[in-house]
């Protein structure tokens, strides 16, 4: 028999329950596994907090949001412990041989890819799957999650065109994606949106205003942004490369904290982007303009019926996968085919929009405003 662990870490997303059955149905119908859960991601195994996961556990959640084990951001070696960052590293080796586990599966997204390469380091024999609503994992072609909220986004940029229509007025919906524009993108193509903007493409705000006006000249004197949020405008993109550059410089723990926060400073300043962009977009078109976050509604709900079929394939060709012997991977999904990918050829890397996108291209051609001159 084999003893398998499994963890849940980063933001949740729907399908993450589709996932966990995936691998243990698969696993303890085929493979004689036997599975124990670890609470709150990370955190729970450096703690030893465990749920066993029998079948009974695992009956009736492939249709559950969210996860029955529960996640955090907390990654083993910057652990909060008694109001400190620990590294737990040598706490969670304990854990996982005193539970005498032959592998840890881990569903999580960019920062858990880089997490497992530390614990596979470590000696860990990891398997990692692919989860975010962002899509912004590298070395998989999709990610659980994302087709869901691809659905919900979508669905409100619908429903913000009727009230937008009413009123004429310009109406920016903020939807997630710090770094990667893949949700922003694709359902402000969706939707129909006038102006997309993503990170990965910076914008000035007066070509945005023109776009608008544009519009009004034609007759239609009601406008939609999506926007992520992490877009910029070019000098907001111009401080970040400045800022990281000096990170990545940094050749002593005085630079190193200094640059840390003015990195910091910058991101809690960025965070009310969307309510500037939404005020100067009313100071610069005379249109009346409003601001709807979409937030953690995006994460929330049952997955989309690709989510649970997605979830379920990764799970189940992962426990096959673990039944075989392998590990160190994360299952990725490239051509439609489930394949296993080396974590160090992934971790600490992002999946990001190429501005030259054919779907970008596309927008472009159906009259989608990008922001960019
Ligand atoms: O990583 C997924 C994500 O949903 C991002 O799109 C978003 O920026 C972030 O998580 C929000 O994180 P939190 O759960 O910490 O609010």
């Amino acid at each position: 028999m084999k003893h398998i662990g499994i963890l849940t870490s980063g933001g949740d997303c729907p399908g993450l329950n589709a996932a966990i059955r995936g691998v243990g149905k698969a696993g303890m119908g085929n493979f004689d596994m036997k599975f124990l859960g670890f609470r709150n991601g990370f955190n729970g195994l450096c703690h030893d907090q465990t749920i066993p996961l029998g079948r009974e556990m695992l009956s009736g959640i492939l249709t559950d949001g969210g996860t029955i084990l529960g996640t955090s951001r907390d990654k083993p070696h910057k652990m909060p412990v008694g109001g400190k960052n620990r590294d737990m590293t040598d706490e969670i080796v304990d854990v996982y041989e005193r539970h005498h586990l032959d592998a840890l599966v881990c569903l999580g997204g960019g920062g858990t890819q880089k997490n497992a390469l530390r614990l596979k380091n470590a000696g860990l024999n990891v398997v990692t799957l692919p989860k975010t609503i962002d899509k912004d994992v590298y070395g998989t072609d999709v990610t659980f999650g994302f087709d869901t909220a691809l659905g919900i986004a979508t669905e409100a940029i619908d429903r913000i065109h009727s009230t937008a229509t009413s009123h004429n007025r310009v109406i920016v919906v903020e939807i997630m994606g710090h770094r990667a524009g893949w949700l922003a993108l694709e359902s402000g193509i969706a939707g129909g949106a006038d102006v997309v903007l993503i990170p990965e493409i910076p914008y000035e705000t007066e070509v945005i205003a023109e776009a608008i006006k544009d519009r009004s000249r034609a007759g239609k004197h009601f406008s939609i942004i999506a926007v992520a949020e992490g877009a910029m405008t070019g000098d907001q993109a111009e401080r970040m490369e400045t800022l990281t550059r000096q990170k990545q410089n940094a050749s002593n723990k005085e630079e190193k904290t200094e640059a840390s926060r003015e990195m910091s400073e910058f991101h809690s300043e960025h965070v009310r982007h969307t309510q500037e962009l939404t005020s100067k977009l009313e100071e610069l078109t005379g249109c009346e303009s409003r601001l709807t976050i979409l937030g953690h509604i995006q994460r929330g709900g049952t997955p989309s019926p690709v989510d649970r079929v997605l979830a379920t394939r990764l799970g189940a060709t992962c426990a096959q996968y673990l039944a075989d012997g392998g590990h160190g991977d994360m299952m990725a999904v490239r051509d439609s085919e489930i394949t296993p990918v080396p974590l160090e050829k992934i971790a600490g890397k992002k999946n990001l929009v190429d501005p030259d996108h054919s779907l970008v291209e596309s927008g472009r051609l159906v009259g989608t405003c990008f922001g960019d001159g």
